[in-house]
This record gives C-alpha cells, sequence and structure tokens, in this order.
C-alpha cells in the first residue's frame, strides 16, 4: 500500500511520537488547570468509539453534516475545479469525504489523520469502494506543517474539514491552522470547513452525556492509553467523565474527574490527584455563522457560500483562498 508518512522528520519514528506524548502528559497533568490535548483521544480504539459516538441518537452533528452535505451537493461540486486533488484533514472513517467522491469529479483523495493504523484501513475499504481513485493516506499531526504527496502537488487543492474538529482547537489555534492549512493548501485553494453552531444548551448537554455512556468510554480511553503507552496505572473506574457547557465561552468541555486521592505513576514519576480534581481532556468550541467568517477572514480565507441544515444546527462552510 502506498503511505506517506508525512509529519517533520523529528516526529515520524514511533519513538518520537511516543515522547512528543509523554511529554504532552507530563506537561499537561502537573499544570493547573490540568489539560490534555484532544489528538491523543486517537489511538485505534479512540477512532473506533468516536465512529460509535457518531451514530448515536444525542449525537446530531454527524448526521446534520452529511445531511447538509447531501442536500446541498450539487452546488458543493460546482466549486470544485475538476480533477481536483480533495485533501481531508482528520479524516476518521471518510464518511462524508465518500459523498463528496461520488458526487464529484475528484482527481485524487489524500485523507490525513495522527490515527494511523484505522487510517490506513479506511484507504484499503476506500480503494476497494472507488477502484478509479487515487488514494494517498498521510500519516500526519496537522498541527505542524506536513508535505502533500507528490502525486497530487500540481493538482487544483480542495481542503475539506469535516465534523467541526476546528471547535476543538482554541479560537487563537484554529486562527493558526486555517493559516497552516493555507500554506498547505497553496494560493488558489477551497477549503470547506463543517462548524458546528450555538444552540439549546439541553441538546449539547445531551449530545456529550449520551444514555449509552459510549462518550464517557471515549474520554476514559484517553487514561487507558497512557497506561498502555506510557506505562502508567490510572484506575480507570476512578475517573468519572463530565461534560458541560461553557456559555461565557460558548463551548462544550469534557472532563475527567477523580473520584478519590490517589497518586497515579506515568513512565516512573508519581502525579497527585486529590478527590474532585479534573483533567479538562476536550473543548468543543460552537460559533455563529458570522464568527466564524470573522475568524477565517483573519487567517486569510475569504467567505464564500455557507450552508446550513433547516434548523440552523450545523453550518458548512467554502473559503477561498486570500491572494
Ligand atoms: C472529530 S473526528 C472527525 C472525523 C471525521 N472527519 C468526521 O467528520 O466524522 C476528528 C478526526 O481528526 C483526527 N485528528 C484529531 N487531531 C488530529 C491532529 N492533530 N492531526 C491529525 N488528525 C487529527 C482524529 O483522528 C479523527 O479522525
Amino acid at each position: 500500500m502506498n503511505i506517506h508518512v508525512a509529519s517533520r522528520p523529528a516526529k515520524s519514528r514511533p519513538e518520537d511520537a511516543r515522547d512528543a506524548f509523554a511529554a504532552d502528559v507530563i506537561a499537561g497533568l502537573t499544570r493547573h488547570p490540568r489539560q490534555l490535548p484532544p489528538k491523543y483521544f486517537y489511538d485505534e480504539t479512540g477512532s473506533r468509539l468516536f465512529e460509535q459516538i457518531t451514530r448515536l441518537p444525542e449525537y446530531y452533528p454527524t448526521r446534520t453534516e452529511l445531511g447538509i452535505l447531501r442536500d446541498h451537493g450539487q452546488e458543493i461540486a460546482r466549486i470544485m475545479p475538476p480533477h481536483a486533488a480533495l485533501i481531508e484533514f482528520g479524516a476518521g472513517a471518510t464518511t462524508k469525504a465518500r459523498l463528496l467522491l461520488a458526487r464529484c469529479k475528484i482527481g485524487a483523495y489524500v485523507p490525513v489523520d495522527i490515527s494511523g493504523a484505522f487510517l490506513n484501513g479506511q484507504a484499503a475499504a476506500l480503494r476497494a469502494d472507488f477502484p478509479d481513485l487515487a488514494v494517498h493516506p498521510v500519516v500526519a499531526d496537522f498541527t505542524a506543517p506536513f508535505n502533500l504527496p507528490r502525486a497530487v502537488q500540481d493538482m487544483p487543492k480542495v481542503g475539506f474539514f469535516p465534523g467541526s474538529t476546528i471547535g476543538n482547537f482554541e479560537p487563537h489555534e484554529a486562527s493558526a491552522f486555517l493559516r497552516g492549512a493555507r500554506d498547505i493548501l497553496g494560493e488558489g485553494a477551497t477549503l470547506i470547513v463543517g462548524v458546528d453552531l450555538e444552540k439549546d444548551e439541553h441538546v449539547l448537554r445531551a449530545a456529550y452525556n449520551d444514555e449509552a455512556g459510549v462518550t464517557a468510554k471515549f474520554n476514559l480511553n484517553l487514561l487507558r492509553r497512557i497506561n498502555r503507552e506510557l506505562d502508567g496505572d490510572f484506575d480507570v473506574a476512578a475517573f468519572a467523565h463530565h461534560a458541560v457547557y461553557n456559555r461565557e465561552q460558548y463551548r462544550i468541555e469534557m472532563h475527567l474527574v477523580s473520584r478519590t486521592a490517589r497518586t497515579v505513576q506515568i513512565m516512573g514519576r508519581g502525579i497527585a490527584f486529590r478527590a474532585g480534581d479534573s483533567i479538562h481532556t476536550e473543548s468543543s468550541y460552537k460559533y455563529s455563522v458570522e464568527r466564524f467568517q470573522a475568524l477565517a477572514r483573519g487567517a486569510g480565507w475569504i467567505p464564500g457560500t455557507t450552508w446550513t441544515d433547516p434548523d440552523g444546527m450545523f453550518s458548512v462552510h467554502a473559503l477561498l483562498a486570500r491572494k
């Protein structure tokens, strides 16, 4: 299989990735408030759990965004230059890209994801389902610069960033990401971004506190991953999943809250928790269409068409790279 491992050379070896993970975990758990980067949710188990989340009745974003892409597929197809390379940041299960691939004349598809094993499985499935499509998966952390595969360098580029993954960034990080994407995609590029919208708090809270407990499992998998990969000894059952809406900041916050006082060992280092101590594991910012367009404008993109669903739950934005 044709896999491109594209992060900067210093991050491309598994032991470097483990060192970076260890450094981020120790730094995040020893500062106050404690916080871990959400990108570490996505080992293979985390990617599978996220897929289960997308099918939950309470989790409206995936089915709503898919509805927008279906309802406005023809208009979206019209803004895609023929035979462009479609570059998806954080491709996951590639469900939304499949919709575009079925409707548009795409020259090549470049799914980019940090979750390497899961990505490679999805790329193999895509090749089987779209035998004429050139698929070039790239295992990379999209918060750092990376190179696109040589095969697509001369093609027109369309970036695709669905799932409101942009909402997991702090606003200044979202702005940095948009600037970086502009550099990677180049002049003349289009970027299609899915952005979750502000809405009734009850709907938001339910989406991150599903009855089946899958979001809790996804959140707690981060501690299991630390135990597996960093010689940790978290007692996972001693932590509770909390998801709350922070109205002032327009964001859902996910936390893991320690039920007990205990010192946890990670790579031989002791980190003390008191009962009630919290680790902030993810934010999911909600935007208005105008606030997102202002963010995009400030990061070098010209807002084009924005599509929303009839209930105004979710938005899909077409952005054009400013010269
Ligand atoms: C919220 S999921 C969205 C998945 C899919 N695009 C969708 O719309 O359902 C975020 C995806 O981005 C990937 N991801 C998260 N942080 C990343 C990073 N820093 N670099 C590359 N991929 C990342 C995850 O592995 C996951 O597949």
